[in-house]
């Protein structure tokens, strides 16, 4: 009896103590990129299955949503980020489309978010949250929820930093080796891509302190009147979880907060089937996977770029497994090719057109030997993870640092859509499939893969560490010291008088008497 009674306190004292340990945890992404949440959504079913209760405010509901897991759904005329992008070599000007995109869309986003009233009543109730998730992309409206909602930050981001990212935790932008967000080159780059850097990393943060971030202090300001400057608020946020890795974005000189945890979305590869699966198995030679993600129409290649890609297609024994992410082949412009060229694509035992594709399951198949991609952040650590080496064409945004990166690590080549010819594009592929660059591959995926703990645990042990510890901000202090302090210019300008005070006193002091000696000698 006795024995009974200690058993149930135990088991009574475990449950006490398992749900008190439950968070309550709150995740807003206004922003309605798809290709991020479906990375961030791993995280927040994680955390769901841990057995913390979960709310997330997005454009992306769940179907069949765990108990613990709560929609608030935006909706709303915000810019669809999946609209047709074409697909056209890299310039100037559509950097400058980019940041009108992303200025505007950053604005967009913020008035539909706090006009949601599922979103008012969380403030109104004073709901109490163990740590908010932001993403930290467009916009830092989010924040000044999580202000009102008196709950501690984790930043979440999907690709490398944004340009007006890094001072808020303290780094130092550094364009003699860090790579750009929107710009080509890597860790060495030329003169002229460093003037470059300087130039493009003072347009994007005016324009996001001037127009984005004032915007949504504005907006937050027509709710709330006593929201603090938000990018006061961006220098509270306990850590940020980015979303790279050393082994592929080379070691970055990043502060104790600012966590690596690349490729936690990639779950294990499921055995394909039905005729994919047919396809794939099929194929003697290999399977060669080409997707240029879910946002550049294919229809919109330049028609001798098309032609380079179906011709290489021809003459490789590969088959080829594409994401056709376009209007039907029997609709223009593929009804003006070559009828030879046609064939290709409609060659049942040579290719794979399909707009939707486990892409995963895909990369993971032993039988694909390559991955011909826009070089996005997630195709990208997925082909890493599975180590299946990569031809890159980056168009835009964080593709142009990603194919630096690919190149730079060894994970694949670059090839710019300018010098994309049938030449060109089989020498990129025979050169990744040679069997010494597989084993480097190999080898970097290996490394890849051997951390102290996995990058899905280590985000939420980021996650529930803040929510244990929100009293305090361990951000670098470099954050908080002005800048004039952080390049030591008023140390500089000290020694600089100091030089001059000496240089003056030894004209005054010293020299004048020798040149007086002197020319008395002379005269003597
Ligand atoms: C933060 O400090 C307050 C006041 O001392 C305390 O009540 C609260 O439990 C602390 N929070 C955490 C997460 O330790």
């Amino acid at each position: 009896m006795r024995h009974m009674t200690f058993l149930c306190v135990c088991v009574l004292v475990t449950i006490l103590t398992c749900s008190s340990s439950a968070l309550k945890i709150l995740s807003v992404f206004p922003y309605p990129g798809k290709s991020h949440f479906i990375v961030v959504r791993v995280l927040l079913r994680e955390l769901a299955r841990k057995g913390h209760d979960v709310t997330v405010i997005s454009y992306y509901p769940e179907k069949n949503p765990p108990q613990n897991y709560h929609d608030i759904v935006l909706s709303g005329e915000s810019i669809a980020a999946e609209d047709s992008l074409s697909i056209e070599d890299f310039n100037y000007m559509s950097v400058i489309q980019t940041s009108f995109y992303l200025t505007l869309t950053g604005k967009e986003n913020c008035e539909i978010l706090l006009s949601n009233k599922e979103v008012q009543d969380l403030v109104k109730r004073k709901t109490k949250f163990d740590v908010v998730l932001v993403e930290q992309f467009n916009s830092d409206c989010a924040l000044g929820l999580a202000y009102k909602l008196n709950a501690p930050v984790v930043g979440v981001t999907t690709h490398i930093m944004m340009p007006w990212h890094y001072n808020r935790y303290g780094i130092s932008y550094n364009p003699s080796y860090v790579s750009f967000h929107f710009l080509k080159g890597g860790t060495k780059p030329t003169l002229y891509q460093r003037l470059e850097r300087v130039v493009f990393d003072a347009y994007f943060k005016i324009l996001y302190y001037v127009i984005t971030q004032r915007s949504n202090q504005n907006v937050l300001a027509k709710y709330y009147n006593d929201i603090p400057p938000l990018e006061d608020l961006a220098r509270e946020i306990k850590c940020l979880l980015i979303s790279q890795h050393f082994t592929l974005t080379s070691s970055g000189l990043y502060p104790a907060n600012v966590i690596e945890v690349g490729g936690y979305h990639v779950e294990k590869a499921r055995p394909l089937n039905g005729d994919l699966g047919k396809f794939v198995e099929e194929a003697d030679a290999g399977v060669i996977y080409i997707s240029f993600g879910s946002t550049f129409m294919i229809s919109t290649m330049p028609q001798d770029k098309l032609e380079a890609i179906l011709e290489t297609i021809a003459e490789l024994p590969q088959r080829f497994v594409w994401r056709w992410n376009s209007v039907a082949i029997d609709k223009p412009p593929f009804t003006e090719l070559r009828s030879e060229l046609r064939s290709i694509l409609t060659n049942k035992r040579k290719v794979y057109l399909s707009a939707w594709l486990p892409q995963v399951d895909l990369l993971g198949h032993p039988k694909t030997v390559a991955f011909f991609s826009h070089a996005g952040m997630g195709g990208t650590t997925e082909s890493l993870h599975f180590g299946v080496p990569v031809v890159a064409m980056p168009i835009l945004g964080d593709q142009l640092a990603n194919g630096a990166s690919i190149e730079e690590s060894g994970l694949g080549v670059q090839i710019f859509l300018n010098d994309l010819t049938k030449e060109n594009l089989i020498h990129a592929i025979k050169n990744v499939m040679e069997p010494g660059f597989r084993e480097r591959v190999r080898q970097l995926s290996k490394a890849w893969h051997d951390r102290p703990l996995s990058p899905l645990d280590t985000a939420v042990y980021w996650t529930e560490y803040t929510a244990r510890n929100a009293n305090f901000t361990f951000r670098s202090a470099a954050a908080d010291v002005p800048l004039y302090q952080f390049y030591n210019l008023d140390v500089a300008f000290i020694f600089v008088i100091i030089f001059v005070i000496l240089i003056a006193t030894c004209k005054i002091l010293l020299c004048r008497p020798k040149k007086q000696a002197t020319t008395k000698k002379k005269r003597s």
